[in-house]
Order: C-alpha cells, then structure tokens, then sequence
C-alpha cells in the first residue's frame, strides 16, 4: 500500500467499482430508474421514489389482501401476475396488487396475516437463474441463514402463498425458479395454495399451462379463505381523461418519448433497460444474397453514450409498430378518428401504474407503447366479449375465450393479434365500447428484442455490430405474411440509410424518424445488456463455437477478438467453429470475413461448414461435431471452453446429446457418465449457451 499514489489508489477503486457493477450485471447501477420502466398494464403496488419497501405495511395501508409479485424479463410473467390479480379482483372480490419483486424486501414476510395470501409468479433465465428483477429475492429466500423479522418457528408459518412459473423445457434447469423458491418456502413453514403451476414456453403451451392451473388454483384458495366467487365485473384499474385544450404538439405531451428526460430533449445516461440510447446507425448492409429471405448487419454507434459492451453481450433494440398495424388497431377499436387527442391516463388504484408516461394520445401508445401484434390470449377474448359490439360477437368471443380447439384452429394457430381477431369476430365492426384502460390492461407492453453484439469490443469499443434475420412467417391459410416487430422496423432503417425515402419493407411503414423527428438520421433506441456468454480470460485456450444461421454472431465477435489478439502478437489457442446454413450459395454469413481471420489466426482457426439444402440429405452442426469427434474430444481434454449460440428448441439439445455421444465413445464410458462429464463442464463455465426460440 505504501506504493500507492493517490491516482494508483483512484484508478484501483474505479476498476473496483466497474468490476463490481460489470458482475452484477447491472442490477444495481440501474438506480435512475424511470416510474415508466418495465411494467405491464395495470401493476404494481411501486416502492420506488421513496415509497415504502415493506409489503405488509404497503397492503395495509392501501387495504390489500392478495399480493402478486412477478419476477420477468420480457413481461410475460409480469402480464400472468396482472392478470391473475384482475381475476382475484372481479371473480372473488379480493383485493389485490400486482408487485414487482425488486421494490419490496421480504425480512418481514412472516408477519403477512394468515388471511391474506401472496402469490409469486416466476420466470427462469440462464442456467436456471432468476430475472434480474428476482435476482434479491432469490437470493434472499435461498440464503442458508435466512431470518425473518419475528424469529417464530417454522420462520414463515402464517404465510399462505400461490405459485407459478415460466419455463422451457429446452433449457437443462426447466422452471428452476419456481421449483427452488416453492421448496424453500415450504422448508419455511409455508402453506402453498393449489399446486405450484408450471408454463412451458418450449412446448409451446405456456398460455394453456397457465389457464388449466389456475382454475383449480381458484378453487381452492376460495376454500382456504372462505371466498366466494361472484359474477365476474370489469372494473377499470385506470381512467383515461381527454384532454381537449391541449394539442399534442404542446411540449409537456408525450408522443412516444420513453421518458421525461427525452421529452425535454436532455436525454442522458446511465442508459439501461429503463432509459434508451438512440443510438446512430452508421452502417447496415443485407448478408443474404436471396431475395426472399433477409438478414441483417448493422454497426450502432454507441461514442456519443455512457454505454460500454463486452464481447459475448446483448444489446436490445425498443421497436416501434408498423404503421399498418397501429391503423388497424386504431380503427377497430374506434380511436382512429381521434388518434392525436391527448389524453392523461391515471390508476383507479393507488397500488397501480400506468405503463407508459402522460399526458400522450392514442396513437403514441399504440405506436410505442403497447404489443399490439403479439398472439392474443384466449382468457383476454373472454374478457373483451362483454364489450362486443352485438350479440353475435360476443356469442363468439365467448367461445373463443372458453374452447381451447375453437380458438387454437381460428385465432392462435392463424398467428392472428388483437386487431386481426377482433376483425374476424365481427367484420368490419368498430368495437368502441371497449374501456381504454381494458385496452392497457390486457396488451402487454412493447418489450424490446435483445441481439448477441457480433462484433468484438477489443476491436470496436464503441461500434456494436448486430445480426439479425429479418422474421417472415408465410402460413398457407392466411394471404399475408406474419411479420416480426422489431427485424422489419430494422429492416426499414436499412432501406432508409440506403437512400429510400419511404421505406416500406413488405408493404410496412414505419415512423422512422421517431417522436418529434427525434430519430432522425437513422437512429434507433438501444440498451446493452451484459452477459455471462464469455471467452476464456487466457486466449492461448481452444475454444469450440457451434454457431449454425444467426447463431454464429457472437462467435463473429469471438473470431474477430482472437484474430486481433493474434495480429497483435498475442498468442491465441485452437479456435474452431462450426456454422450452419441452408445452402453455400444463400445465406452463408460473413463468408469472406473468415478469410481474413484466417489470415490472422492461421491454422489456429478452422472453420467447418454444414449446409443443411445442398445435397441430397441434410447435414447440421452436429453431424459435422460427429464426424470431428477425435479433434473435438482431444481439446476437451485440453480444457477447451465448448460455446453453442441460436436455436434453444432443436439444435442446442441435439449438439448437447452428440458432445455427450462423443465423450461417451472416445472416453470409454457409459453415456450416463457422458453425460455427468457435460454437466460438470457447464457447472465449470467450460459449456456455456446463448440460445433462444
Ligand atoms: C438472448 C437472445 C439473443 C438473440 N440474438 C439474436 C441474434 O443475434 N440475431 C437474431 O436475428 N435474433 C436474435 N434473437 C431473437 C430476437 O431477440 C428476436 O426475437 C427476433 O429478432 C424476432 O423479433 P421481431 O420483433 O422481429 O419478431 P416478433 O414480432 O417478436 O415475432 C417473433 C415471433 O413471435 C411469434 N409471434 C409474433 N406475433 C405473433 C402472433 N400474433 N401470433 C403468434 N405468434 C406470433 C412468431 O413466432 C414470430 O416469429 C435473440 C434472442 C435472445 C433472447
Ligand atoms: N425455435 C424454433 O423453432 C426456431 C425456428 C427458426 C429459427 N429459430 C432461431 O432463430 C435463429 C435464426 O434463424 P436463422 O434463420 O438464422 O437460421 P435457419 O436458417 O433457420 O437455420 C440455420 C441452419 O440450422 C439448420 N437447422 C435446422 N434445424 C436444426 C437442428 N435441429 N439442428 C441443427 N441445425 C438445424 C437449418 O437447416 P434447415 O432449415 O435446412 O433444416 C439451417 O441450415 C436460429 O438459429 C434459431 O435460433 C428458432
Ligand atoms: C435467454 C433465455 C434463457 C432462458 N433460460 C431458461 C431456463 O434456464 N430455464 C427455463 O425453464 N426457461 C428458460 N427460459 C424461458 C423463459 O423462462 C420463458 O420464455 C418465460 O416465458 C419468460 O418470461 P418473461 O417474459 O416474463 O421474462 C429462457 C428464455 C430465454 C429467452
């Protein structure tokens, strides 16, 4: 220490404190919070800006008894919390609230009055991990010594609770999350209610896993709290007031801007999930060279922000709807014609949020705000059909809601969204009987869409490249294409950077220039999100990359670092990836890029191509890992670091099984303990995935 000067020990803090902040992947540098920030319509009971933090006393004060808490990252859990706490509301007459997991602390848990219940309603992550907003609970409530405020035994025996979670099973820690927590609340002493639900998003049924738990669920919470069900009534978590003196182009309106800090043009970081960077777009280019199929490359320019990236992060880009989409929303549910009024939205309850900032007009919120094309929930047509604009209508909407074939043959298998299902149940009717607030109730709130950065922060610290296939879903029974959010809007940017005045990919326009012309010049909101999906810290390790389509960007950037790295003198270690395309000639990704790296790396990088279309049988990453079993096994032997990125249903799972094959066979050993060497190696951080569905 007596060497240290004082810029030594300034410097030494500063990496201190960013190596804190990098491995808590941003949980707590996220304090600038916005009031608008990852919420759904009508949540929550909010402990920010100095409200309280204790549950039990936020309940008394509002005369709550039924809190839902939610733990999500991309509002699904957050919309089944909300939803379940409308159902408590109007099926029970219970009085409920929606929280976020992360505004409140659970030391006094154990003085939630018996009769009163807690619900949890839970997504998993990672390798079984929380949402970054559980990531304090989980913690908490699986701590070894966890205490309680009034130290009784069992610690947690008044508390009665509910619990649902959000899983996949093409993820190794399927619903882990509600699994753990549901175990270490009842070693507490807690009484669960019904059983503990469990949505599968792999297999497609989450929204069905949901309804089939919550209804025995109902029956016998009503039992445990002597509830009885009445008829349910719509009763608005919001008023929505229009405004007809002020114009929406008076300063204090909102027309999209995310928050007020971009409503008064002071935008300003720190720039998180909650607070955009509209970041430029210098440069975009098509990687595809078939015409019915795009993929993107784009490099944001992140100088001008606070914003720093790792190689192997994500960075989310906040999409905006297409114009034809928030027409058809508007004019079928009769806000067209007054599109531009403003309106103040404010909660009927004091527990509730409006999502989104106001004073705003219709077509800010259905342009910014809301997921207007997402596939619809058969629970929320049910809901709607008491607003139905004739006896017909809400015949049908009641059928929707109540047969699960009816609606999966006419709405979901159709791929329809709100506007397009309304459409069909009633052609061409208006339904303007619908409350707003039921709208902001039951639409989940726009979410941004999270990008594996294919470019290498060692080589560009402040350009981040992104990949991305432009979504484009043809079903043979509907004329129209089902066109992805988010790809498309990206898509429009590229046209417009290339010098298309009116960019209209596949007949979709899009308000480009974002609220106020505030986007003008190509740019687009983003965030970064950090990530665990990293390379080994020594570069003289091999590493194995199994990357097939999109899934190989972030082994762009992992190539790219190591080729640096090795241009620099830096010795680098045996660097194979295996990608994965339909056809040599279609969408072969970054393929003279390899070559340049290979110039780099030498023959410490090989590329090995599988291209599923061009002959007579398939080929995939795995059958080409098979036919390299001899190399692949000897690098595992020499500890080298396994990386597979892009399809979480299909390939992921089947490159897990052939590695295990693999090991089994030239190891000697049965495939159970195959399999055990696997999982020991994703325990080590050896195995990692960035995969999705
Ligand atoms: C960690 C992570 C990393 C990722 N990295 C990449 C990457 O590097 N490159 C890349 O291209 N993608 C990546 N993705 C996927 C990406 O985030 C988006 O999901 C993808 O680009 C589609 O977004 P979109 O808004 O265009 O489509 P969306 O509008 O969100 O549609 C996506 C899908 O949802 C379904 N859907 C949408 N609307 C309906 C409806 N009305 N009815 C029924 N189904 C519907 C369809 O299956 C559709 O294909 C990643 C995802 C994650 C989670
Ligand atoms: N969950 C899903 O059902 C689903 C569907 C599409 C895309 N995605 C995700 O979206 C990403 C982007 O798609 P993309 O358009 O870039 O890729 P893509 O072109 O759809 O697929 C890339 C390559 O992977 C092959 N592939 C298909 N099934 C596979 C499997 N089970 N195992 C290994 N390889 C397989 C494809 O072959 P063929 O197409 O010739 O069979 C193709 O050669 C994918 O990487 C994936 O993560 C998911
Ligand atoms: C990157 C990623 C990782 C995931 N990891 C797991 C996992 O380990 N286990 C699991 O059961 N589900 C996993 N899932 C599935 C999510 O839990 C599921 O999609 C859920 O509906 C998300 O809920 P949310 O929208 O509230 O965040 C993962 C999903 C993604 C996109």
């Amino acid at each position: 220490m007596a060497n240290l000067d004082t810029l030594d020990l300034v410097v030494l803090l500063s990496l201190l404190a960013a190596t804190i902040a990098y491995f808590t992947k941003g949980t707590y540098w996220a304090v600038a919070k916005d009031p608008y920030d990852n919420m759904l319509a009508n949540t929550t009971g909010g402990a920010k800006f100095g409200k309280t933090r204790d549950i039990v006393k936020k309940m008394e004060e509002s005369n709550k008894n039924c809190v839902v808490f939610y733990g999500s990252q991309t509002g699904t859990a957050e919309d089944y919390a909300s939803r379940l706490a409308k159902e408590g509301k109007s099926r029970f007459g219970l009085e409920t609230m929606v929280a976020d997991i992360e505004e409140y602390d659970f030391e006094n848990l154990d003085t939630l009055p018996s009769d009163k219940v807690a619900m949890f309603v839970l997504a998993t992550y990672g390798e079984g991990e929380p949402t970054d907003n559980a990531v304090d609970f989980y913690e908490f409530i699986m701590g070894e010594d966890v205490s309680f405020s009034d130290g009784a035994d069992p610690a947690l025996g008044n508390l009665k609770y509910v619990a649902f979670g959000l899983g996949n099973n093409t993820y190794e820690h399927y619903n882990s999350m509600v699994r753990n927590v549901d175990k270490a609340l009842t070693k507490l002493g807690a009484e669960r209610i019904g059983t503990a639900g469990e949505g599968d998003d792999g297999a497609g049924t989450m929204e069905e896993d949901f309804l089939a738990w919550k209804d025995p669920m109902w029956t016998a919470l009503a039992e445990k709290l002597g509830l009885e069900e009445r008829e349910a009534v719509y009763e608005p978590v919001f008023s929505a007031t229009e405004k007809e003196g002020l114009d929406k182009d008076a300063p204090e309106v909102y027309l999209g801007e995310p928050n007020k800090m971009h409503l008064e043009g002071a935008s300003r970081g720190p720039y998180n999930a909650h607070n955009p960077y509209i970041a430029p777009i210098v440069e975009s280019r098509e990687i595809f060279t078939v015409k019915d199929r795009n993929c993107l490359h784009m490099e944001i320019d992140i100088s001008g922000s606070n914003l720093s990236y790792q190689t192997g992060d994500h960075i989310a880009v906040w999409p905006t709807n297409a114009g034809k989409e928030v027409e058809r929303f508007l004019k079928v549910t009769g806000l067209y014609e007054k599109r531009h009024t403003v309106i103040a939205v404010k909660p009927l309850d004091p527990t509730a949020k409006v999502p989104f900032p106001t004073p705003t007009t219709y077509e800010a919120v259905a342009r910014y705000h809301m997921e207007i094309c997402a596939p619809v929930s058969r629970q929320y047509l049910a809901t709607l059909a008491a607003f139905a604009p004739d006896e017909n209508a809400k015949a049908e909407m009641s059928k929707l809601g109540s047969d699960k074939e009816y609606f999966s043959s006419k709405v979901s298998s159709q791929f329809l969204n709100i506007a397009q299902t309304l459409d069909l149940v009633a052609p061409g009717a208006i339904w303007s009987n619908i409350p707003f607030s039921a709208l902001i109730e039951g639409i989940h709130k726009i979410q941004p869409r999270y990008y594996s950065i294919s470019s290498s922060s060692l080589v560009q610290k402040t350009k981040i490249s992104i990949t991305a296939v432009v979504e484009s879903i043809q079903l043979p029974s509907r004329p129209d294409a089902l066109k992805g959010v988010t790809t498309n809007y990206l898509l429009a940017l590229k046209q417009k950077q290339h010098g298309d005045p009116n960019p209209d990919p596949h007949g979709l326009t899009y308000e480009i220039t974002g609220p106020r012309n505030k986007y003008d010049g190509i740019h687009v909101p983003v965030h970064v999100r950090h990530s665990n999906f990293k390379l080994p810290s020594d570069p003289t390790k091999p590493i194995i990359m199994i990357g097939p389509g999109t899934g190989v960007a972030p082994f762009r950037a992992f190539v790219q670092e190591r080729a640096a790295q090795a241009a620099a003198g830096t010795p680098v270690g045996k660097t194979i990836l295996f990608f994965g395309c339909r056809s040599k000639k279609q969408d072969y990704l970054y393929e003279k890029e390899w070559e340049e790296y290979k110039k780099a790396l030498g023959d410490n990088f090989e590329l090995i191509t599988a291209f599923s279309r061009d002959g007579p049988k398939k080929v995939y990453v795995q059958h080409r890992l098979k036919e390299n079993a001899k190399l692949v096994n000897e690098l595992l032997e020499k500890k080298a670091y396994f990386y597979v990125c892009g399809d979480a249903s299909h390939m992921a799972r089947e490159v897990n099984t052939t590695l295990a094959n693999i090991i089994a066979e030239h190891r000697g050993i049965t495939e159970q303990k195959a399999e055990d060497v696997v999982k020991a190696m994703r325990s080590a951080n050896q195995y990692q995935e960035d995969v999705w569905s």
